[in-house]
């Protein structure tokens, strides 16, 4: 009995999964995932965005005619889109992702050490919630006055959910020093407003609010099809594109490299699908 179950389960995909790949209309494949590169836990976190950008329905018809039909930051500037990683069942995604976009974009000014900490944000960022999530514009304001370091000084290891105090020193005992950003902006204005600051500085930082269908996400375009809402998530976006006429973001998931297109998803661009279009943020390196 277990093992016709086992069987049955290995070559049935859930009924939400045939739902989505069997609808042609659809631009993106879903799959059931194992546990342990999808878990509920890590989907669960809290994560806020300010009331200016969610109480906005809808943007200023601006042109996006301006700018290129593709653009992706980690080919305007080499190496600042490191490696995807993998948050475990801790609800960092908010860390992640901006860590992740300042590191980027200490390569758009030359200054480039490697990726940078999401360990350091969870333990050291007193007013965010760990593993419980963080208000976004509570984690720019850190990164202004206190900063983040670097991935080598403070490795994640909170991936079970336990988050140990602010440490005093690197792992290796020397002086912990951190990168800063001088000023950030929730960015307002949709579309045109995130390619331009893509464009000119580098990744952002991208919310969204997370369905059920988005965890079985794994490769195509995605965009909201089926299920209850889960959680917001934060991830980086660093750059867009145009398949088969459906226009798209590059995003950068922290989930493994397991996940999706090998850690990255695409999601449709200029339908505000889950809210991609408006809680977007980035910190800045000049005043
Ligand atoms: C580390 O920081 C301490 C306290 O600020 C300072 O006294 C010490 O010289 C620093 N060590 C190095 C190697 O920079």
């Amino acid at each position: 009995m277990i093992s016709v179950c086992l069987i049955a389960s290995f070559f049935a995909a859930s009924p939400l999964v045939e739902r989505i790949n069997n609808n042609p209309a659809n631009t993106w494949k879903a799959r059931d995932y194992p546990a342990n590169i999808i878990s509920i836990a890590k989907a669960k976190e809290n994560i806020k965005f300010p009331e200016t950008q969610t109480a906005k329905k809808s943007f200023a018809p601006l042109s996006t005619g301006d700018f290129p039909e593709t653009f992706n930051c980690g080919e305007r500037w080499p190496g600042s889109i490191g490696p995807v990683r993998d948050v475990g069942t801790c609800g960092g995604s908010w860390a992640f992702a901006t860590a992740n976009v300042v590191a980027a974009r200490l390569y758009t000014i030359n200054k480039g050490v490697g990726p940078l900490s999401p360990q350091d944000l969870v333990s050291c960022c007193d007013d965010a919630y760990g593993c419980q999530g963080a208000d976004i514009e509570v984690v720019w304001h850190h990164l202004h006055y206190g900063g983040v370091t670097t991935e080598e000084c403070i490795p994640w290891v909170s991936g079970y959910g336990r988050v140990p105090l602010c440490p005093a020193h690197c792992k290796d005992g020397s002086n912990i020093t951190r990168q800063w950003v001088k000023s950030y902006t929730m960015i307002e204005g949709g579309e045109p407003a995130m390619m331009k600051q893509m464009m000119e500085e580098g990744p952002i930082v991208g919310g969204f609010m997370m369905f059920a269908d988005f965890l079985q996400y794994t490769s195509g375009i995605y965009h909201y099809v089926e299920g209850g809402f889960i959680a917001a998530n934060t991830v980086m976006i660093f750059g867009w594109g145009v398949e088969n006429g459906v226009k798209y973001w590059n995003c950068m998931n922290n989930w493994g490299p397991y996940w999706g297109e090998n850690g990255f998803f695409r999601i449709q661009r200029g339908i505000n699908t889950c809210s991609i279009e408006g809680l977007s943020s980035a910190g800045h390196f000049y005043f």
